[in-house]
Protein backbone atom coordinates (compact mmCIF):
# COMPACT_ATOMS: atom_id res chain seq x y z
CA UNK A 1 0.00 0.00 0.00
CA UNK A 2 0.96 3.48 -0.84
CA UNK A 3 1.89 5.86 1.96
CA UNK A 4 -1.25 8.57 1.73
CA UNK A 5 0.26 11.73 3.05
CA UNK A 6 -1.78 12.58 6.77
CA UNK A 7 -1.04 15.96 9.33
CA UNK A 8 1.17 12.94 11.64
CA UNK A 9 3.70 13.46 9.28
CA UNK A 10 3.73 17.08 9.06
CA UNK A 11 7.08 18.81 10.50
CA UNK A 12 5.25 22.41 9.92
CA UNK A 13 8.96 23.27 8.09
CA UNK A 14 7.84 23.19 4.46
CA UNK A 15 10.52 22.28 2.36
CA UNK A 16 11.06 19.50 4.58
CA UNK A 17 7.24 18.54 4.42
CA UNK A 18 7.52 19.03 0.37
CA UNK A 19 10.95 17.02 0.44
CA UNK A 20 9.04 14.18 2.38
CA UNK A 21 6.02 14.25 -0.03
CA UNK A 22 8.48 13.71 -2.94
CA UNK A 23 10.14 11.11 -1.36
CA UNK A 24 6.86 9.14 -0.78
CA UNK A 25 6.12 9.46 -4.37
CA UNK A 26 9.01 8.42 -5.41
CA UNK A 27 8.79 5.19 -3.74
CA UNK A 28 5.35 4.98 -4.33
CA UNK A 29 6.47 4.49 -7.75
CA UNK A 30 8.70 1.90 -6.96
CA UNK A 31 5.74 -0.10 -5.42
CA UNK A 32 3.56 0.90 -8.59
CA UNK A 33 6.25 -1.00 -11.00
CA UNK A 34 5.90 -3.61 -8.71
CA UNK A 35 1.91 -4.39 -8.38
CA UNK A 36 1.81 -3.40 -12.13
CA UNK A 37 3.94 -6.06 -13.49
CA UNK A 38 3.59 -9.02 -11.11
CA UNK A 39 4.48 -12.29 -12.60
CA UNK A 40 6.24 -10.07 -15.43
CA UNK A 41 9.32 -8.32 -13.46
CA UNK A 42 12.01 -9.20 -15.17
CA UNK A 43 10.35 -7.48 -18.49
CA UNK A 44 10.57 -4.36 -16.57
CA UNK A 45 14.12 -4.65 -14.79
CA UNK A 46 15.26 -1.60 -16.45
CA UNK A 47 11.95 0.85 -14.70
CA UNK A 48 12.69 -1.00 -11.86
CA UNK A 49 16.21 0.29 -11.17
CA UNK A 50 15.69 3.25 -12.38
CA UNK A 51 12.93 4.02 -10.05
CA UNK A 52 15.21 2.56 -7.15
CA UNK A 53 17.63 4.50 -8.10
CA UNK A 54 15.70 8.06 -8.17
CA UNK A 55 14.87 6.86 -4.75
CA UNK A 56 18.24 6.97 -3.45
CA UNK A 57 19.29 9.74 -5.02
CA UNK A 58 16.43 12.10 -3.73
CA UNK A 59 17.12 10.75 -0.29
CA UNK A 60 20.53 10.98 0.04
CA UNK A 61 19.54 14.41 -1.04
CA UNK A 62 17.10 15.15 1.11
CA UNK A 63 18.60 13.78 4.21
CA UNK A 64 21.91 16.36 3.67
CA UNK A 65 19.10 18.83 3.60
CA UNK A 66 17.85 17.92 6.70
CA UNK A 67 21.18 17.12 8.32
CA UNK A 68 22.09 21.31 7.55
CA UNK A 69 18.94 22.05 9.05
CA UNK A 70 19.14 20.61 12.29
CA UNK A 71 22.88 21.60 12.30
CA UNK A 72 22.04 25.19 11.63
CA UNK A 73 19.51 24.99 14.77
CA UNK A 74 21.57 23.28 17.48
CA UNK A 75 19.68 19.92 17.44
CA UNK A 76 21.50 18.19 20.35
CA UNK A 77 20.73 14.40 19.06
CA UNK A 78 21.97 15.27 15.27
CA UNK A 79 24.36 12.72 15.34
CA UNK A 80 22.06 9.93 16.37
CA UNK A 81 19.96 11.15 13.79
CA UNK A 82 22.49 10.96 10.96
CA UNK A 83 23.59 7.52 11.85
CA UNK A 84 19.99 6.16 11.32
CA UNK A 85 20.03 8.21 7.98
CA UNK A 86 23.01 6.35 7.03
CA UNK A 87 21.63 2.73 7.54
CA UNK A 88 18.26 3.70 5.57
CA UNK A 89 20.63 5.01 2.38
CA UNK A 90 22.93 1.70 3.06
CA UNK A 91 19.67 -0.63 2.74
CA UNK A 92 18.77 1.07 -0.09
CA UNK A 93 22.03 1.12 -1.51
CA UNK A 94 22.64 -2.94 -0.89
CA UNK A 95 18.95 -3.88 -2.48
CA UNK A 96 20.02 -1.29 -5.97
CA UNK A 97 23.52 -3.29 -5.99
CA UNK A 98 22.06 -6.25 -5.61
CA UNK A 99 19.44 -5.58 -8.25
CA UNK A 100 22.37 -4.47 -10.40
CA UNK A 101 24.17 -7.89 -10.73
CA UNK A 102 23.62 -9.78 -14.11
CA UNK A 103 21.40 -12.62 -13.06
CA UNK A 104 19.26 -10.87 -10.59
CA UNK A 105 15.77 -11.02 -12.89
CA UNK A 106 16.02 -14.17 -13.98
CA UNK A 107 14.17 -15.71 -11.50
CA UNK A 108 10.59 -13.94 -11.39
CA UNK A 109 10.06 -15.60 -7.66
CA UNK A 110 13.08 -14.23 -6.54
CA UNK A 111 12.51 -10.90 -7.76
CA UNK A 112 9.48 -10.92 -6.50
CA UNK A 113 10.04 -12.17 -2.90
CA UNK A 114 12.72 -9.16 -2.81
CA UNK A 115 10.99 -6.72 -4.16
CA UNK A 116 8.26 -7.02 -1.81
CA UNK A 117 9.99 -7.53 0.86
CA UNK A 118 12.16 -4.41 0.10
CA UNK A 119 9.01 -2.12 -0.39
CA UNK A 120 7.48 -3.15 3.09
CA UNK A 121 11.15 -2.00 4.96
CA UNK A 122 11.01 1.29 3.05
CA UNK A 123 7.48 1.72 3.35
CA UNK A 124 7.61 0.80 7.35
CA UNK A 125 11.08 3.12 8.02
CA UNK A 126 10.33 5.93 6.20
CA UNK A 127 7.16 6.79 8.18
CA UNK A 128 7.89 5.52 11.84
CA UNK A 129 10.95 8.27 11.11
CA UNK A 130 9.54 10.33 10.20
CA UNK A 131 6.34 10.39 12.23
CA UNK A 132 9.01 9.55 15.65
CA UNK A 133 12.21 10.69 14.61
CA UNK A 134 12.01 13.67 12.84
CA UNK A 135 9.13 15.23 15.03
CA UNK A 136 11.84 15.36 17.42
CA UNK A 137 13.68 18.02 15.76
CA UNK A 138 10.93 19.80 15.21
CA UNK A 139 10.25 22.06 18.36
CA UNK A 140 14.32 23.01 18.04
CA UNK A 141 13.68 24.63 14.36
CA UNK A 142 13.83 27.85 14.29
CA UNK A 143 14.85 28.64 10.99
CA UNK A 144 15.46 27.05 7.60
CA UNK A 145 18.28 27.14 5.48
FE1 LIG B 1 15.28 12.32 9.21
Amino acid sequence: MSIEWNNKFETNISEIDTQHKRLFFLLGEVENLYNNNKGNLSQKSKEIKEAISALEQYTLSHFLIEERVMEDNDYPDLENHKELHNKFTDKIFQGKEQMMTSDFFSDEAKVDDFLQHLIKFLNTWLTNHIMVKDMDYKPYIRHTL
